[in-house]
């Protein structure tokens, strides 16, 4: 193929240079530029645009929206549970997925049970491999407790190669392993680099909207957070799925921070085993398996992970400091909320933490991404302060503010429902806009010095 010409555009201000440079000449941004081809169908677009004006015989029609022919949407569903929920019901035809997550987090052994699968339901599968040979895939298909013998593998960098691979088998679902290992021939940067993954991922979606193909692709995310460099790749794609937990634990989180056809925020569970990845069916429970009673410092409460309600426990560890200024460490929520709370504790409810080391954590590498997690970090903390247990049967629901006051949290029912199928009977939160469910009653506490007195008693 020809070689383009190519620009170097900023991806942060947009500010074009002729050749690569570290810093954008524009805004001063450091590595953001990328280089972009030039594509001959531009430079003609332009020109008639400037030649013909708006008389073109093959200007565009517009449609009313209520004109517009509705389609029911399709979903291939793969079978693997966890998966198909947090996708919103399984693959739609023609749409582009991104599957984010830490390297050996286990996105390819998900991506190839999922086509395991889809190719027993009928849909032909290309799984295009930079990441490993096909003889290693193979290796790890042997490991699986799905047969993903008929899965069509290519060993294949070049994305012109993989998308005329794909075209040629007919593929219903091509899987692309990894994004940063693919790269194009009307681009001269190496592979990875950020005008690469932009410019590949740009193909691959016009590719899938074209062909009615979707395209699942694996990104590999630096441990500081975003999908390595381009963090534009979430824009460009339909749906992104990220890929998380503790490499060292057994506990694998799949969940979805952005769903052109679905809701975000889903949360899948699955375990990881001697033959791959295992759906787990009901968090809650894997989640408060560990949980011991009658030990200070734990607190449960429902968080909404989407649609669905999930049951955490944190716990909190408040230690006398050996020396110099005592230690705040949060894991799974925000360090500065835990300092907020700390500090509302202190000042609302006359308890002190001065002297102390505080550890929290979330188990299971659950984040607390919601305020209505704020009397469980409270009570947990209370716990670990007085040494003494919170009640087993209690779960904990509500936001904190900084005059201590403690507001209610939405989906209310849905929560304590689950709260009560894993065995809960008693809620502690505020009274108003709490929900009734049977088998949970409610305690109400409307300020922090209650849930103090209620611990402390
Ligand atoms: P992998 O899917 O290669 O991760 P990624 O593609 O996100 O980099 O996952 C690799 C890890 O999973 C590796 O440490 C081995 C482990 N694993 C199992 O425990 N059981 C299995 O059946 C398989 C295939 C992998
Ligand atoms: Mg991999």
């Amino acid at each position: 193929m020809a070689k383009t010409r190519s620009v170097y555009r900023c991806t942060e201000c947009g500010h074009e240079h002729a050749k690569w440079v570290g810093r954008c000449e524009g805004c001063g941004a450091w590595n953001a530029v990328a280089e972009e081809p030039v594509l001959e169908r531009k430079v003609a677009q332009t020109r008639g645009r400037r030649g013909a004006g708006a008389q073109r015989a093959d200007v565009p029609a517009a449609q009313r929206l209520r004109d517009v022919a509705t389609t029911p949407l399709t979903r291939w569903v793969t079978g693997l549970p966890e998966f198909d929920f947090v996708l919103g019901g399984g693959i739609v035809p023609g749409s582009m997925i991104l599957i984010g997550g830490e390297p050996g987090i286990g996105k390819s052994t998900l991506l190839l049970q999922a086509a395991a699968r889809l190719e027993t339901a009928g849909r032909t599968v290309l799984y295009a491999s930079g990441e490993e040979s096909p003889d290693q895939l193979r290796l790890r298909a042997d490991r699986l407790s799905e047969d993903a013998g008929a899965v069509h593998v290519l060993g294949e960098t070049r994305l012109e190669a993989i998308l005329g691979a794909a075209a040629a088998s007919r593929a219903d679902v091509v899987v692309i392993d990894s994004i940063q290992t693919v790269y194009t021939d009307t681009l001269e940067s190496a592979p990875g680099n950020v005008g690469q993954v932009r410019e590949c991922s740009g193909q691959l979606m016009r590719f899938a909207k074209e062909s009615g193909t979707a395209v699942v692709v694996v990104g590999h995310v630096t441990k500081g957070g975003g999908i390595a460099g381009p963090k534009t790749l979430e824009h460009i794609v339909d749906t992104v799925l990220y890929f998380e937990g503790e490499v060292t634990l057994d506990y694998r989180l799949l969940r979805t921070t952005k769903n052109r056809f679905g809701s975000v925020d889903e949360l899948g569970v699955f375990s990881m085993t001697e033959h791959g990845l295992v759906a787990v069916p009901n968090p809650s429970a894997v989640f408060l398996a560990a949980r011991a009673d009658g030990i200070s410092g734990s607190a449960v409460t429902a968080l909404m992970e989407g649609t669905r309600p999930v049951l955490v426990e944190v716990q909190a560890l408040a230690a006398k400091s050996g020396y110099g200024t005592p230690q705040r460490v949060a894991t799974g929520l925000d360090p500065k909320r835990l300092a907020v709370l700390l500090a509302v504790l202190e000042r609302r409810a006359q308890t002190s933490f001065a002297d102390l080391d505080v550890f929290v954590q979330v188990t299971a590498g659950v984040r607390l991404n919601e305020p209505g997690a704020d009397l469980a970090v409270a009570a947990a903390l209370l716990s670990s302060l007085y040494n003494r247990p919170a009640p087993a049967d209690v779960i904990f629901l509500g936001e904190i503010g900084l005059g201590g006051e403690i507001r209610p949290s939405g989906a209310a029912e849905r929560r304590l429902a689950e709260a009560a199928r894993l065995g809960f009977r008693r809620v502690f939160g505020s009274a108003r806009g709490m929900a009734q469910v049977p088998g949970v009653a409610l305690v109400g506490l409307e300020h922090v010095e209650q849930l103090v007195r209620a611990l402390a008693a």
